[in-house]
């Protein structure tokens, strides 16, 4: 595939991240738990070296429970802590502030070693764009205190948002760039919204979902559709039938069609899909 990901903005973003890395005890990352490998960046792996680590599968509202469970040992087995959570709704989030207290352990026990006593462990939370950073902190914080935005890298001015009398996290969220080696990648990234859906037009992307849910997730469309066809494209046309599109000299309307059925995916009205699963190993750890 060729993209560009604003090389001069990665590196100032990489830059701008690692200075905001030296003020923090804790890194909170935010993943899709319906690609949870795909919606990382690797690069946090260096970026973030010697500083305790969280990974929040957020939206798992919409992902597989049992792929979130599999997902979960997966990073813990790894050596991370690990939450499941939903930002929006706000499921999930109470268990955090235990589990930030069990991953900086070391640093709690070192600052009571040098006589510092209740000094608030400092964390920031970084992620892809479209990942849910911005919701994850407002509704962490209880208050609309994040800002938006979806250039990478951290902006000037941080502040801290005390959370409780052990907690404090900076207001910016740390903003990492999708990385995809292979087309795979690139096509979840794709359909989860967190990449501009111009790599591939948007009957292709419908079609490779199609494709993926008659493997992994068969009776999806039938249930939703009434489908019965056994190839991709004619499942796609029998989608557009049953969601009545047509162009205006009544011919089917496959883009309209396509445009729908990602919709209805990435909203989750076609049930609970993770679109990858541990066991794969799609993307260079
Ligand atoms: P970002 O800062 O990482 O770029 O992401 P942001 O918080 O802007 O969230 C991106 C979209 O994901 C938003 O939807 C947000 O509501 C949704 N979202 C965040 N966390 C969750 C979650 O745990 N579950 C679900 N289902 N959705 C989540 P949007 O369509 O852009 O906005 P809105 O229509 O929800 O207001």
């Amino acid at each position: 595939m060729n993209i560009q990901w604003y090389p001069g903005h990665m590196t100032k973003a990489k830059r701008a991240m690692k200075e905001d890395i030296k003020l923090i005890d804790l890194i909170i990352e935010l993943v899709d738990a319906r690609v949870p490998l795909s919606s990382r960046n690797p690069d946090i792996d260096d970026l973030g070296a010697g500083k305790a680590r969280l990974i929040l599968l957020n939206k798992s509202d919409l992902a597989d429970e049992r792929c979130n469970l599999k997902w979960a040992a997966y990073f813990q087995d790894k050596g991370y802590f690990v939450v499941k959570v939903n930002s929006k709704s706000g499921a999930g989030l109470k268990a955090i502030n235990g589990v930030v207290q069990e991953a900086c352990k070391e640093k709690i026990e070192r600052d009571r070693r040098r006589g510092i006593l209740n000094r608030p462990v400092r964390a920031m939370v970084v992620g892809i764009p479209n990942v849910g950073k911005s919701t994850f902190i407002n509704s962490f914080a209880g208050k609309a205190c994040a800002k938006t935005g979806n250039k990478p890298g951290v902006t000037k001015g941080n502040q801290w948002i005390r959370l409780n009398k052990s907690l404090e996290l900076l207001d910016t969220p740390g903003i990492l760039w999708p990385k995809f080696e292979d087309q795979v990648v690139g096509i979840r990234l794709a359909l989860i919204g967190s990449i501009n859906d111009e790599i591939l037009n948007k009957d292709e992307l419908a079609l490779e979902l199609i494709r993926f849910l008659q493997k992994q997730y068969p009776n999806v469309l039938e249930d939703k559709y009434q489908t019965d066809a056994s190839d991709a494209v004619g499942l796609l046309k029998q989608i557009a039938k049953a969601r009545a599109c047509l162009s205006k000299g009544g011919e089917l309307d496959l883009a309209k069609a396509s445009r729908l059925l990602i919709d209805d995916f990435r909203s989750g009205k076609l049930g609970k899909i993770t679109l990858e699963l541990p066991s794969e190993n799609t993307k260079a750890e």
